[in-house]
């Protein structure tokens, strides 16, 4: 399906990061003292069919956890959303949780899907406009906690989705500020948001160790990535990921560690790298429910039903968003 059919049936905001972000924050990121790469651009096409693997992996429990609960939970969230809802979602990946929550709710007037992976973004819109004809869908390409979207009114009440305890990438002072621009996009709305909780740390670390290295290759695809888009001289073979549960600071922390001595360039730039020496990629805070309800308040939400899967992994929150 071409970019020109689904501009057919979805309109289509792009507001995708032009490569000059990308290479002026991985050029920003590897100059710091402290390596790092916002965990954004782990999302491009490879990254994000690499994702879809995750979400399968046995060792991976939010999704299945997640989509269990959208599952059981349809009609009571359908009863809080009330009829005709304009669902805006944000981060919606592979999109089956949306399709989940999209048909349990009665008669949803429109959906929006914001997402920074393009391709995937274009392709699961138009998959689910094409599925679902009554729903008007938009598809707005870009980083969710840069962009401040004036979006149409279509449905008589707005609430807002995020899935896949995707709020953990965020550092708890970026998460509430994120929330408070969600709540201010929602007025008189709802929120519904995913967040991991606090757990074994077996449990944790396995969940991004998986035995079968996808993860491994999820991370290392960020390297790749730079080679392919920004003239990058990385040799993959020479960094390991790695990812361990700060206890201290309740978050997994994943890196990227360099396995000898050795120098990569980008954009014309050259980086030298320690043997040991990380780069750091993501952060996934795990959050107990009471800890994101504070957040929420703080951020102007007024948090209400709170739901906890059976085995206490993943929580479920439906959030008011004042008028
Ligand atoms: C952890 S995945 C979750 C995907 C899906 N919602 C789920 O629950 O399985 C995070 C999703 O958010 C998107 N994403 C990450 N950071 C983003 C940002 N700053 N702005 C927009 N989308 C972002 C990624 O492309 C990806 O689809």
């Amino acid at each position: 399906m071409t970019v020109t059919d689904v501009i057919d049936r979805v309109s289509f905001m792009d507001f995708e990061p032009a490569t000059a972000s990308f290479r002026d924050d991985v050029l920003a990121g590897l100059s710091h003292p402290i390596r790092r790469i916002p965990c954004k651009y782990l999302y491009d096409a490879a990254g994000a069919a690499l994702f879809e693997r995750i979400c399968e992996l046995p060792e991976y429990y939010p999704t299945r956890t997640e989509l269990a609960m959208l599952q059981r939970l349809g009609p009571e969230i359908a009863a809080l959303a009330g009829p005709e809802a304009q669902v805006v979602e944000f981060g919606t990946g592979d999109g089956r949780k949306s399709r989940l929550l999209l048909n349990a709710l009665d008669r949803p007037a429109s959906y929006v899907s914001i997402d920074i992976s393009r391709d995937q973004l274009i392709r699961e819109a138009a998959a689910l406009a094409l599925d679902m004809p009554q729903i008007e869908v938009m598809a707005v390409c870009g980083d969710y906690t840069q962009q401040t979207l004036s979006l149409p009114t279509v449905g008589r009440r707005r609430v807002g989705f995020f899935p896949g305890s995707t709020i953990g990438n965020l550092t708890p002072v970026a998460a509430t500020a994120f929330l408070a621009r969600c709540a201010n996009m929602l007025p008189g709305g709802a929120m519904l948001v995913g967040v991991d909780i606090p757990k074994d740390i077996a449990v944790l670390e396995a969940a991004y160790n998986d035995s079968a290295g996808v993860t491994a290759a999820f991370s290392l695809n960020l390297l790749a990535r730079i080679n392919r888009e920004l003239g990058g001289t990385f040799d993959l073979s020479g960094f390991r990921h790695y990812a361990y549960f700060n206890e201290d600071q309740s978050k997994i922390e994943i890196f990227l560690i360099s396995q000898r001595e050795q120098r990569a360039a980008v954009a014309g730039r050259f980086f030298h790298f320690r043997a040991g020496e990380r780069i750091h990629i993501e952060d996934s805070y795990k959050l107990a429910p009471a800890t994101f309800q504070n957040m929420a308040r703080a951020a102007g939400f007024e948090p209400t039903q709170v739901w906890v899967d059976p085995d206490g992994l993943f929580s479920l929150h439906w959030l008011l968003a004042p008028l």
